[in-house]
């Protein structure tokens, strides 16, 4: 959820986690580990309790900013200071393809969980979870091609998905196509281009995953314009100008498809600590634009939905959150099921959605979150 490709480093407070160990108005408290998130009672659960002038209204209402002692808040603020450091692109941590997972096997399934023959488009999938969605897709059938700023990343896993593929599928006689090709998701143009030559090289395409996105931490104020920007033409018009391309091709065709947004649950949720309101903006937008055209193509057979991670630990979040312990300690006191999410949880997740397991559903936001959103 948190990868910024562009403007790295520029200009930017980083808190490592030393700096985090020494503040101790964010990261020390004793309660730290055992965190859960603060609750309010509304003003008429409170008379109905105690009356207009009781105890606990006198107490609650009445009560100076900071009464409460130092705790008050503490656990659902962003802390301006909170700004995760990313490296170089050239340092991100590869990712591997998922092993002992994709075999035939003679497990009892429902067929309609299937996506073959289908051609499947996955942005982002160089990496992270666009990398281990394409790999789902291709376990359940499907060609893929994902596409990516870094070309030669999607290509060197465009072939290791294959690699993996035959390891795992001795005798197989039909080897999935998996192939990489370079677009800016937020160019008009380049989303275009990349489509003729994935149209040209497949003949056609079913389906689209869109994980192209990062996110970075700023305060609000502080929040260069043009960086803002950037973020959400990445993350919403790349999202947009995918899905609106894939659906013209779809109704040329008059095919039935399907689009899977990838938002997060920052659209539904606010994080803490870490300041990132235009991100959390962005997720939210990509949820209403996913329900939107689902109602505006469901006339043409396309179905969209959106998934929203909570957060997984990804090559990188795992080597950013190694480095950041009080960080990772915050973050999992949050969550209901205690632990982050793994990339492959989102396997099945965009498998059932793409398929016809999920022929009536539309509009729908997946939350794959260990329960992060309903606290
Ligand atoms: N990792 C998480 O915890 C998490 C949680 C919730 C949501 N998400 C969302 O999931 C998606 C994938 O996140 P990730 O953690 O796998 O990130 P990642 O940085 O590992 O992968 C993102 C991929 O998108 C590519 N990309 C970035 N900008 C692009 C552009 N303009 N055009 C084409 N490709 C571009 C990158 O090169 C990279 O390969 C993002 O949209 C992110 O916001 C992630």
């Amino acid at each position: 959820m948190f990868t910024s490709t562009i403007f790295r480093g520029v200009g930017r407070a980083v808190i490592r986690a030393s700096a985090l160990r020494s503040s101790p108005n964010t990261f020390n408290r004793a309660a730290f580990g055992a965190a859960t998130r603060s609750f309010s009672v509304t003003s008429s659960a409170r008379k109905d309790e105690k009356g207009e002038h009781g105890e606990y209204e006198k107490m609650l209402t009445g009560a100076k900013p900071g009464a409460a002692g130092d705790h008050e808040g503490s656990f659902s603020r962003t802390d301006k200071r909170i700004q995760v450091e990313y490296p170089e692109e050239a340092d991100y941590p590869r990712g591997q393809p998922v092993q002992g997972r994709g075999g035939f096997h003679f497990k009892r399934t429902l067929a309609s969980f299937s996506l073959e023959d289908k051609v499947a488009v996955v942005t982002g999938g160089a990496r992270g979870l666009g990398l281990v969605m394409s790999q789902a897709c291709v376990v359940s059938g499907a060609d893929v091609a994902i596409v990516d700023l870094n070309k030669e990343e999607g290509e060197r896993q465009a072939q290791l998905i294959m690699q993996t593929f035959k390891d795992e599928n001795p005798g197989a006689d039909l080897i999935p196509k998996v192939t990489a090709h370079y677009a800016d998701v937020s160019d008009p143009e380049s989303v275009k281009g990349t489509m003729a030559e994935i149209v040209e090289s497949h003949g056609k395409v079913d389906h689209l995953v869109t994980s192209a996105g990062f996110t970075e931490n700023f305060d609000a104020i502080q929040y260069p314009i043009d960086r803002v920007r950037k973020l959400w033409s990445v993350n919403v018009d790349g999202t947009y100008l995918w899905a609106c391309e894939v659906a013209k091709h779809l109704m040329e065709r008059k095919a039935s498809g399907n689009i899977v947004m990838i938002g997060s649950m920052s659209g539904a949720i606010v994080n803490v600590p870490q300041p990132q309101a235009p991100y959390n903006a962005a997720k939210a937008a990509v949820r209403h634009l996913a329900s939107s055209l689902a109602v505006e193509w469901a006339h043409a057979g396309i179905r969209v939905n959106v998934i929203s991670p909570g957060y997984m630990l990804t090559a990188l979040t795992k080597k950013i959150l190694d480095e950041n312990p009080e960080l990772h300690r915050k973050w999992v006191s949050l969550i209901p099921q205690g632990k982050m999410g793994r990339p492959e949880d989102l396997m099945g997740a965009v498998t059932f959605l793409l398929s016809d397991a999920a022929e009536y559903i539309t509009g729908a936001d997946l939350r794959v979150d260990g329960g992060y959103t309903i606290t």
